[in-house]
């Protein structure tokens, strides 16, 4: 199977875990737009949607499936998303396609976070993906020095800005052994709007894609 099709699987499967009539919490990314395509095929039963991104609220639209505000939302019972890595405690590094702060806003208000991932993206150790971090602007420098404090590499994300007008920095050369740890740390930083590590709040399933089939880890 190509990464495509397994990420295509996964995003089927997590499907499954989509309750009727709810608002749906929507992440962002290749694998994300798999399941918003998976969503437009079940649109009747559900209430809408609360996107992480534009791009994904681009993408819901198209399908006719309402894109709500999450102010105005009670409850969001399901977030799906993908991962750029993922450990065997579901700690994550997210935030490859930049859309990292409204995927924590959203994954935090969600009762179950279900992440849709081929295999590629379970690690034994977090790090080796670069770790994105979302800065103001006008901190970008300090923060790339205090960052080199703590030991790591940072590069700026050349003509990217995020949908709520930030830089990123993607941190290279960590290995994380205790992310949870490394999250509150980094969310310490004067000028850090952000950081990519999903540990403080994991996900409580792992879809995995593999040539075998979809793997359920919790
Ligand atoms: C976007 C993300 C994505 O979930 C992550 O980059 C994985 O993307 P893909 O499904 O395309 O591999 O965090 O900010």
């Amino acid at each position: 199977m190509t990464q495509d099709e397994l990420k295509q699987a996964v995003a089927k499967a997590a499907i499954e875990y989509v309750p009727d009539n709810c608002i749906v919490g929507v992440g962002t990314g290749s694998t994300a737009n798999y399941f918003i395509d998976e969503l437009a095929r079940i649109k009747g039963r559900i209430d809408g949607a609360v996107a992480s991104s534009e791009a994904s609220a681009q993408r819901l639209k198209a399908h006719g499936i309402p894109v709500l505000d999450l102010n105005v939302v009670d409850e969001l019972p399901v977030y799906v998303d993908g991962a750029d890595e993922i450990n065997h405690q579901l700690h994550m590094i997210k935030g490859g396609g930049a859309a990292l702060t409204r995927e924590k806003i959203v994954a935090a208000v969600a009762k179950q976070f279900i992440c849709i991932a081929d295999q590629s993206k379970l690690v034994d150790v977090l790090g080796t993906f670069p770790l994105p971090i979302e800065v103001i602007p006008m901190a970008r420098s300090h923060v790339g020095r205090e960052i080199v404090r703590l030991g790591g590499h940072p590069a700026l994300r050349e003509g990217v800005l995020t949908d709520n007008g930030n830089v990123i920095i993607d941190v290279h050369g960590m290995q994380i052994a205790q992310p949870v740890e490394l999250e509150k740390q980094l969310d310490q930083i004067v000028g850090v709007v952000t950081n990519g590590l999903f540990a403080a709040r994991r996900a409580d399933v792992l879809l995995l894609g593999t040539a075998q089939g979809v793997r359920t880890y919790k």
